[in-house]
């Protein structure tokens, strides 16, 4: 589902309506093996028939961070699934020229450093915004994170790995390569302008 629904996001005759409506739902998917390792813990429920002895999520504390704009498209899928998780917004966006990634917002749970953190934002392209997130993260003292996108450059995954060995990142897809502007080759052009209709 989420390879089918990729290929619909990708299409350039896809608007903006349709293209939120894809990402919310990819990232809903997304969410399920996100979270597979998450710890459980025995527990007895009553059903009208008897008593049941399953499992439920052992207490961990979750937290949402979307890196704006563009991670913002993927937050609502992710809490239809985790509704109980915090969330939490960086504003970041990439010099057109340098390409580095420019702070211009950041506001967090209190309680961020006992959270397991997912960081998402759909383009994993030079990598600048994910390892400048993942700074400010740490840099409040977050130990766990992990970083969800969509698509993701080579170039983007060796860069993150080489600053934080220890984010893992969870893809939909790695695409060939970055063009001379620095856009994921295919990928599905600008997110942020996609999604908001703003280009
Ligand atoms: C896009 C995207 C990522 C970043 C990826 O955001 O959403 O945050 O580029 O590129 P990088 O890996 O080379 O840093 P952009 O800077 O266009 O801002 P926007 O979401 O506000 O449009
Ligand atoms: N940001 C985007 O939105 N798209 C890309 O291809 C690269 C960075």
């Amino acid at each position: 589902m989420i390879q089918h629904k990729l290929s619909l996001i990708r299409d350039k005759n896809t608007g903006p309506k349709e293209f939120r409506e894809l990402l919310e739902e990819v990232a809903m998917l997304m969410a399920y093996e996100v979270t597979r390792d998450l710890p459980l813990e025995d527990t007895e429920v009553e059903t009208p028939i008897g008593l049941a002895h399953t499992k439920v999520i052992a207490g961990k504390k979750l937290a949402v961070v979307p890196i704006l704009r563009a991670g913002l498209g993927m937050v609502g899928g992710i809490l239809r699934l985790i509704p109980a998780a915090k969330v939490g917004h960086i504003g970041l966006y990439r010099d057109p020229e340098s390409l580095a990634p420019v702070e211009y917002f950041c506001k967090l749970p209190a309680d961020i450093e006992e959270r397991d953190i997912i960081l998402v934002d759909p383009m994993l392209a030079t990598g600048g915004s994910a390892v400048a997130g993942v700074n400010f993260l740490k840099q409040r003292g977050a130990r766990s994170i992990k970083l969800m996108c969509l698509i993701a450059a080579p170039e983007g995954i060796k860069a993150l790995q080489a600053a934080h060995t220890d984010v893992d990142i969870f893809t939909a897809a790695v695409d060939e390569r970055l063009n001379e502007h620095a856009y994921i080759v295919p990928g599905l052009g600008d997110a942020g302008d996609r999604l908001y209709g703003t280009r």
